[in-house]
């Protein structure tokens, strides 16, 4: 992998549309249910600490290992220590990653406390360090994810050139200050700012629905990143224009205000394989607590499912998991090509 990996990426998309990393959801198994159904699509994994990684071979393994359909997939890291970082990179770059990214925008309070996630936007030397000493450790390209602003106290252009002259080859803003968290809504304004005075790619994030809300607010900027909207939602990567232009009409049928709503078919075909990837890198007890809050979410907008979904959010295995859906797919079977989303107006 080069360093000059996202100017690469460019010359094939014009702008480039990212699942956002978020701990708890984004796994090998969240990763490759959003990728079998957008392709174009590229995926950061959740956060795992470097400090972690260089102390935890169960970590390392259970965290890195992933599948050619994630590609090219970029893992994300935290922590304080450039030194530590450096020897993180060492062991993430034989697993066939194609970019490391630094976390510089946790708002949590314990991760602020100490030192990591968005206090480093208050650390600005430290987060430099970390950037050069990653850049310098390995051949693959550094990119950071941060937020406009700690507290309204910093200058963000500032900060962007010294991530850039530190060795960052692209940066994710969240258009939000890490002490708003999520309160209020993100405001991409000083991000457009940012763009003007770096030659590095520079992508937005905050509160977008979809594809097409993504394009419609990434201006001059170089991609987007699509967060929440992605749960239990594959599909939000998704653009009415290119089904429009598609042999395969029943696709483009499924489009209302630029959001595609799903079949029945292809919601439980999702569920299914969501939940038989996960069992592959979970132990069963932690897989069965994970897939229940993923499960029941997929077919939530779905009428007459109320017994089915008891049965989901207290499933304890794969087979029970499987036995559910082969039941919804019996009572249901006349209503497959149904989008419970577009119900009423069927
Ligand atoms: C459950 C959850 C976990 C998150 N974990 C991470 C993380 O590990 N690393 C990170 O940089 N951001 C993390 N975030 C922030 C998201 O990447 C993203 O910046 C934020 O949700 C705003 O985008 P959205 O409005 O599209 O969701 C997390 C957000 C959520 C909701």
């Amino acid at each position: 992998m080069s360093k000059n990996f996202w100017q690469e990426q460019l010359k094939i998309y014009e702008k480039l549309c990212f699942l956002a990393p978020m701990d708890g959801y984004g796994d090998s198994a969240y990763r490759q249910a959003m990728k079998r159904v957008a392709p174009h699509t590229y995926c950061i994994s959740e956060f795992y600490s470097a400090d972690g990684l260089i102390h935890s071979k169960f970590l390392a393994w259970s965290a890195l290992p992933h599948q050619d359909i994630e590609k090219p997939l970029i893992i994300q890291i935290f922590g304080k220590n450039p030194e530590n970082f450096a020897k993180a990179a060492k062991i993430i770059e034989p697993y066939g990653v194609a970019g490391i990214d630094v976390n510089m925008g946790c708002p949590a309070k314990k991760v602020v406390q100490s030192g990591h996630g968005s206090s480093l936007l208050i650390n600005e030397q430290t987060a430099f360090d970390i950037v050069k000493a990653l850049d310098e450790s390995t051949r693959l390209p550094i990119s950071v994810k941060t937020r406009r602003s700690f507290d309204w106290n910093q200058d963000l252009i500032k900060f962007g050139q010294w991530l850039q002259k530190s060795g960052a080859k692209l940066i994710t803003i969240h258009g939000r200050t890490a002490k708003q968290a999520y309160t209020w809504f993100a405001d991409f304004t000083d991000i457009y700012e940012l763009k003007k005075n770096l030659d590095i790619p520079v992508i937005c994030n905050g509160d977008i629905e979809h594809f097409d809300d993504g394009m419609s607010k990434v201006q001059d900027l170089d991609g987007f990143m699509i967060g929440r909207k992605s749960f239990w939602n594959p599909w939000c990567f998704l653009w009415e224009q290119h089904f429009a232009e598609d042999p395969w009409l029943e696709h483009a049928a499924g489009f209302k205000n630029h959001i595609y709503y799903p079949t029945l078919w292809e919601m439980l075909e999702a569920m299914e394989f969501h939940a038989s990837e996960l069992v592959k890198t979970k132990w069963e007890r932690k897989w069965s607590l994970e897939i229940r809050k993923h499960l029941v979410q997929y077919i939530k907008s779905f009428p007459g499912v109320k017994d089915y979904r008891k049965r989901l959010v207290t499933t304890e295995s794969i087979e029970q998991t499987q036995e559910t859906i082969a039941d919804i797919r019996k009572t249901f079977s006349t209503d497959m090509l149904k989008r419970p989303g577009l119900w009423e107006i069927e």
